[in-house]
């Protein structure tokens, strides 16, 4: 294990944490793992106490967004911690990067220093089974000025978060709606990196749509108004006749989930068929018509299956699989929590696991 640096937090406020009420990112651990990129260089980096940071009023992330984020969980197993997949989410990161003119950071040492702080964490990894720590890689321009070019300076920072499951639902089935008016992200845009401005661009959608009674907004391609993108913050998958269907990624509008990969690798375990492909909406709803739409399902880190139940497009609604758990969905769930609880066989080496 990596030795990096540590400031003990001597104000430990794991005392307020109501385990029973976790919510999502709602409490955060004691420590942060912070490095900083200065004259062409990332330092050793650090683990320090989580508070506040000073930023200036001309901070360039604050004017021009010039950041990027990772999400992944650290589960609490029987003799210690099993970290999901945080090689993918090292890379992605640096992915990301890459399309906002952030400097990389090593990936290796990036997991390093996320085993050293879930370790020195280990009493913030909540104890039920889904509950998580979720972890949250973050880099962001640390240079002031108000001229509109890339940051010379960066920080990277990884907080800690003891969460419940994302949606308030749970497991349960969402209802959607099919945005016809906003998009989240165009052909040759930033949909394929994880950066602050596909959030904000699914903000008043996602606002109206809860207005309207939905859970999320279901995200079609911005040109055409026919190709379905993401659900949410979230890849989506459909079962169709047996097959396992998802928009490709080749339009580069799409992240490069690693739940969705982790479905997809399930599912040629399972012996489905798979097809990557572009879908249109007119194809669900003809589907759902002639009985072969089986299931909808989000996957992603957080939720890591969320279920729709219901989809409306232009006041037009179907309910999918009665407004149940399908069989497709739970048993994906089962075994991606099964396998980052260490309760089934690990067979594609997706935990990087620590003993305490
Ligand atoms: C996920 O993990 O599914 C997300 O991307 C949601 C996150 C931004 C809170």
């Amino acid at each position: 294990m990596s030795n990096f640096p540590v400031t003990k937090n001597p104000n430990s406020r794991i005392s307020s944490v109501n385990w029973d009420k976790l919510g999502f990112g709602v409490y955060f651990s004691d420590h942060i793992f912070v490095s900083d990129y200065t004259n062409g260089a990332w330092d050793e980096g650090k683990i320090i106490p989580y508070g506040p940071m000073q930023l200036e009023p001309t901070n360039c992330t604050l004017h021009y967004g010039q950041t990027i984020f990772e999400g992944l969980k650290a589960f609490r197993t029987k003799d210690g911690i099993n970290i999901f997949r945080p090689y993918n989410n090292a890379r992605r990161l640096n992915k990301s990067a890459l399309r906002v003119c952030i400097p990389p950071y090593d990936d290796k040492k990036l997991v390093e220093a996320l085993k050293q702080l879930v370790a020195l964490e280990y009493d913030w990894i909540p104890k039920e089974r889904g509950q998580a720590l979720y972890l949250r890689p973050l880099v962001f321009g640390t240079s002031n000025f108000l001229g509109v070019h890339p940051s010379s300076d960066y920080r990277l920072i990884v907080i800690c978060s003891p969460v419940a499951s994302y949606y308030a639902e749970g497991l349960s089935p969402v209802k959607i709606l099919i945005s016809s008016r906003y998009a989240r992200a165009v052909r040759g845009g930033l949909g394929t990196a994880k950066t602050a401005a596909n959030y904000a661009a699914s903000l008043l959608a996602a606002q109206e749509a809860k207005e309207l009674g939905f859970s999320q907004v279901l995200w079609l391609d911005a040109v055409s108004r026919r190709f379905i993108d993401e659900v949410g913050a979230m890849n989506i998958m459909f079962v169709i006749d047996d097959t396992l269907i998802t928009p490709s990624l080749s339009e580069g509008t799409i992240l490069e989930g690693v739940t969705r990969d982790a479905v997809l690798t399930l599912a040629r375990d399972f012996g489905m068929k798979i097809e990557e492909r572009p879908v249109t909406v007119e194809e669900i709803f003809d589907t759902h018509k002639s009985g072969k739409l089986q299931e909808i399902f989000g996957t992603g880190t957080a939720a890591v299956i969320s279920p729709v139940g219901l989809l409306s497009y232009n006041n037009e609604k179907i309910v999918i699989n009665d407004m149940k758990i399908g069989p497709f969905a739970q048993k994906f769930y089962d075994t991606i929590t099964g396998i980052q609880y260490g309760e089934l066989e690990d067979k594609h080496n997706w935990n990087v696991s620590i003993k305490m």
